[in-house]
C-alpha cells in the first residue's frame, strides 16, 4: 500500500529493469492525483498529453487540472479513436504535431487512454527526436493489465498487426482503476480477456481467483478490478524483467495472439472483433491444440472456455463463410505475424492451466482441424 501522493489505498508495483526500471501505480482516482504523482519522475515540468477524442472527452478536464495544479506544463494532442489510429497515416500526422508544437527532448509525452493510444503515442515517442520520455496513464482494462506495461509501442502496417514498432519503457505507469467506470462493457470483458490470460500462462491461482471474482469485476466492483490488475501487472512485471526484449520467456504473454491476430486480421482489426475478444478465443483454440498434440488435460481447456463464456467472451471463431474465416485464410494471416521465426510459427501452447510453454513445428494438419472446429483427435 502507498500512502503518498498516490493516495491511501493505493498500489505500486515494480518493473525491475535496472536503469530503466519504474513503478506501476494502481489505485482509484490517480488521474486527478496524476500531477502530484509525476512531478518527482518527469525530466521537466513540461508533458504533451496524447488521448483519443473519447478518453479526452472524459478523463483530459481531471487530468490537466491536476497538472496544471502541480504546476506541470501540457499541451494536448488528441487522434480519432479507434485501431485505425495506429497506422502509419495517423502516426505521421502525430509526429508532426509534436514537431509542430514544437517539442524538446525531455518534454515527456504521456499516453492517456487504451492501447491504441499507447502504443501510437508510445511510439511516437520511441522515435520523436531519437526518444522522448513517455508516460502511460492507461484507461481500459486492457491497457492497465497488460498494454501499458513492458514497453512495447508500435502500429499495424497492411502487412499485419503491430508489424513496425519499438521497445520504449515508460517512465511511469498510472493505473487509474475509477476511469474504467466509463468504459463500455464489451471493451471491459475485451480487457478481461487479458486478465485470464495471466493466469493461464504461470499463476494459477490467479486463475482460479479471477473463476470466482470475475463477475463482481465485470458487474462494477472496483477493488476486484484493483486486485486484477495489480495481480496481473505483478505477473507481466515477472516477466518482462525477466526477458525485457522478447529472446525467450516473455513470448509467453503472447498466449492466444498466434490466432488472435489472425482472426482480428480476418476481422480487419475494426468493431467485429475486439483485440481482448480475439485473445479470448484464440486462447480457447491454443488450449484445444494442445489437447489435440495430447499435451494438455481436456477438462483444463473446457475450464478456461467455461470462465470465457462465463464473463460473456467469444470462445469460438465465426463460422466460415464466403471464403472467410476459413482455416487456410487464418493459417495464412499467421504465417505473416511477427512471431514467424526461420518461416515457422511459434505457438504458446499449455500442460494446463497455469503451465504455457512455446511450441514450433505444430504440424498444419493440427492447426487447421482445431481452426476448423475439431478439438482432441
Ligand atoms: P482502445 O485503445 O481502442 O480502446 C477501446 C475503446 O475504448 C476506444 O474507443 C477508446 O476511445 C475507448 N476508451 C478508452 N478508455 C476509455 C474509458 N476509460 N472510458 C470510455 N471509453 C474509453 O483499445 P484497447 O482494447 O485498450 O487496446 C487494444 C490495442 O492494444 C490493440 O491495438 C493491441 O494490439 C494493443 N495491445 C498492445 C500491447 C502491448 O504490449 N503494447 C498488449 C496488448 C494489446
Ligand atoms: N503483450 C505482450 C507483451 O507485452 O509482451
Amino acid at each position: 500500500m502507498e500512502g503518498d501522493a498516490a493516495g491511501a489505498g493505493a498500489e505500486r508495483v515494480r518493473v525491475e529493469l535496472g536503469a530503466r526500471g519504474y513503478d506501476i501505480h494502481i489505485g482509484s482516482g490517480l488521474i486527478t492525483r496524476a500531477g502530484a504523482l509525476l512531478r518527482r519522475v518527469l525530466p521537466m515540468g513540461r508533458v504533451v498529453v496524447v488521448t483519443d477524442e473519447t478518453v479526452a472527452a472524459l478523463h483530459l478536464p481531471a487530468l490537466a487540472l491536476s497538472l496544471a495544479e502541480a504546476g506541470i506544463r501540457y499541451d494536448a494532442v488528441v487522434v480519432p479513436a479507434g485501431e485505425e489510429s495506429k497506422a502509419l497515416a495517423p502516426l505521421g500526422d502525430l509526429l508532426d504535431r509534436l514537431l509542430a508544437l514544437p517539442v524538446e527532448r525531455k518534454v515527456a509525452v504521456l499516453a492517456l487512454g487504451g492501447g491504441v493510444v499507447g502504443d501510437l503515442a508510445g511510439f511516437a515517442a520511441a522515435i520523436t527526436l531519437r526518444g522522448l520520455p513517455l508516460v502511460q496513464v492507461p484507461t481500459t482494462l486492457l491497457a492497465q493489465v497488460d498494454s501499458a506495461v513492458g514497453g512495447k509501442t508500435g502500429i499495424t502496417s497492411r502487412h499485419g498487426k503491430n508489424l513496425i514498432g519499438a521497445f520504449h519503457q515508460p517512465l511511469a505507469v498510472l493505473a487509474d482503476v475509477a476511469s474504467l467506470a466509463t468504459l463500455p462493457p464489451r471493451e471491459l470483458r475485451a480487457g478481461y480477456a487479458e486478465v485470464v490470460k495471466m493466469g493461464v500462462i504461470d499463476r494459477p491461482d490467479f486463475f482460479a481467483w479471477a473463476e470466482e471474482n470475475g463477475g463482481r469485476l465485470i458487474a462494477g466492483d472496483e477493488a476486484a478490478r484493483a486486485e486484477a490488475v495489480r495481480r496481473s501487472c505483478l505477473a507481466k512485471a515477472a516477466i518482462v524483467g525477466e526477458d525485457e526484449r522478447e529472446e525467450g520467456r516473455r513470448a509467453l504473454l503472447n498466449l492466444g495472439h498466434t490466432f488472435g491476430h489472425a482472426l482480428e486480421a480476418e476481422a480487419g482489426f475494426g468493431e467485429e472483433l475486439r483485440h481482448g475478444e480475439a485473445v479470448a478465443i484464440g486462447m480457447v483454440l491454443a488450449l484445444r491444440l494442445s489437447v489435440r498434440l495430447g499435451l494438455c488435460p481436456p477438462a483444463d481447456a473446457e475450464r478456461l472456455a467455461r470462465h470465457l463464456a462465463a464473463v460473456g467472451l467469444p470462445t469460438r471463431s465465426p463460422a466460415p463463410s464466403a471464403g472467410r474465416w476459413t482455416p487456410n485464410a487464418l493459417i495464412a494471416h499467421m504465417t505473416r505475424d511477427k512471431k514467424v521465426a526461420d518461416g515457422r510459427i511459434t505457438f504458446v501452447l499449455a500442460r494446463g492451466i497455469g503451465r504455457a510453454f512455446l511450441a514450433r513445428d505444430i504440424p498444419r494438419a493440427d492447426v487447421e482441424a482445431v481452426l476448423a472446429g475439431g478439438g482432441a483427435s
